[in-house]
């Protein structure tokens, strides 16, 4: 065994490669539940977009792209946010490999060791280890029904002040069908949210890869539409709307961070080819029509799920998500998710228990009642069947909890 002198961010890492989390690759009879991954058919056909880009727009689309991105696709971009009440130009976007990429710049220009940052409880999990990679602490803020507690950050932040600790580097957030709790955050909260990152002066980092898909209501203005000052620094995806597998995102922000954001890119530029694509496809007739069809159906996917867990799972607790991958569940008294889930993939159903979900397993309340349910990636039937099982695991480990409520 080599005695390599790994960096401390890689040293607690695993030195054996991990079982694939492909759904196609797992068992075909296997129900996934666990992740994030589109449904299949709502795949646009781009064959004809990647033609003429590989044609008409050869030269542009098989070169290193422009650092920053494209600049079409750079102003399309701009322009759809300031359809929905943000004041941004071209030059305000710097096109990422998706959002998670836009996730470890924003830690690469704002973190140093030892710093903190504020996450919700729970929160985006594939974040967690970005954040820890760079040494820093995690603050978790609690949840209610409208999502972070601005209250309880408010006073953590009072207190720090007070004791001359220093302040949170960012704050992390996920407004729009937050992932995993799938709630999104209404407009006092978010005024409030904004206010206080100004009180404090914290940037507010905004994670909006659902924005989009919003199955019923009115948008809430996000967190950068309400910004008047440059703090919100605003992530968004391709991914749920279009394809994950594109891997083009954006970072929405102010110049002065965006120009340094773009130096810390440090890998050649997006691909051109895909960001040609992208753009292509939205600016086309085609676009309106496939954002309506993802809405639909994922929408359809969630009313199933939520009338199966309604018909089989009757002592288990959620609130409708408006929108998004996500439905949060909670279990009743005395079940343990993790034992749970384990169980559950024996069977045949593939979900991601909460304590995944907590930066600081151990100091989260309850974070063992708690189930991650997708219902992206699964036909309607596959849904309806999966809630079927899960409620003969539950009813198995725990007879007559279903029936408490
Ligand atoms: C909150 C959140 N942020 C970021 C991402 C990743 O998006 P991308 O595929 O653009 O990296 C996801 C995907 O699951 C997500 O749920």
């Amino acid at each position: 065994v080599n005695d390599y002198r790994l960096a401390r961010r890689a040293s607690a890492l695993p030195a054996t490669l991990p079982e694939s989390t492909i759904p196609a690759e797992i068992d075909p009879g296997t129900i996934c539940f666990d992740s994030g991954f589109a449904f299949p058919p709502l795949f646009p056909d781009l064959s004809g977009f990647a033609a003429k880009v590989l044609t008409d727009g050869r030269d542009e689309a098989l070169q290193y792209s422009n650092a920053q991105g494209r600049t079409g696709l750079r102003g399309w971009i701009a322009d759809r946010m300031n359809d929905d009440g943000c004041r941004l130009g071209a030059d305000d976007i710097l096109i990422t490999n998706g959002a998670k990429n836009g996730i470890d710049l924003v830690c690469r220009l704002l973190l140093d060791e030892g710093d903190t940052i504020v996450v919700t409880a729970p929160t985006y999990f594939t974040a967690i280890p970005i954040f820890r990679s760079f040494g820093v602490e995690l603050l978790e803020v609690a949840q209610d029904e409208h999502g972070m507690r601005v209250d309880r950050l408010a006073e953590r932040l009072a207190s720090m002040r007070a004791q001359r600790e220093p302040l949170p580097k960012f704050i992390y957030n996920v407004p729009d069908f937050h992932n995993p709790s799938g709630l999104t955050m209404p407009l006092e909260r978010r005024r409030a949210l904004v206010a206080l990152a100004a009180e404090y002066n914290v940037p507010l980092v905004e994670d909006a890869p659902y924005r989009r898909v919003r199955f019923e209501g009115d948008d809430v203005a996000s967190l950068k539409a309400l910004d008047t000052d440059g703090r919100v620094i605003h992530l968004g995806t391709f991914s749920k709307l279009i394809a994950p597998g594109l891997r083009v995102g954006w970072i929405a922000s102010e110049q002065a961070l965006v120009s340094r954001l773009m130096r810390l890119k440090c890998d050649g530029g997006t691909s051109a080819l895909l960001q040609g694509i992208v753009y292509d496809f939205c600016r086309s007739d085609a676009f309106d029509a496939h954002v309506q069809r993802v809405r639909d159906t994922y929408r359809q996917h969630r009313d199933t799920m939520i009338a199966a867990l309604r018909r089989d799972l009757p002592g288990v607790e959620f609130l409708v998500p408006e929108g998004g991958y996500y439905v949060w569940l909670t279990l009743p008294a005395g079940i343990d998710a993790d034992e749970v889930a384990a169980k559950a993939g024996g069977a045949g159903v593939q979900v991601l228990p909460g304590s995944k979900f907590f930066a600081n397993v151990g100091t989260a309340v309850d974070a063992g009642r708690y189930l991650r349910l997708s219902y992206s990636y699964s036909t309607p039937r596959q849904i309806s069947a999966g809630i079927g099982k899960l409620a003969g695991v539950l009813g198995m480990l725990a007879p007559g909890a279903l029936s408490i409520y």
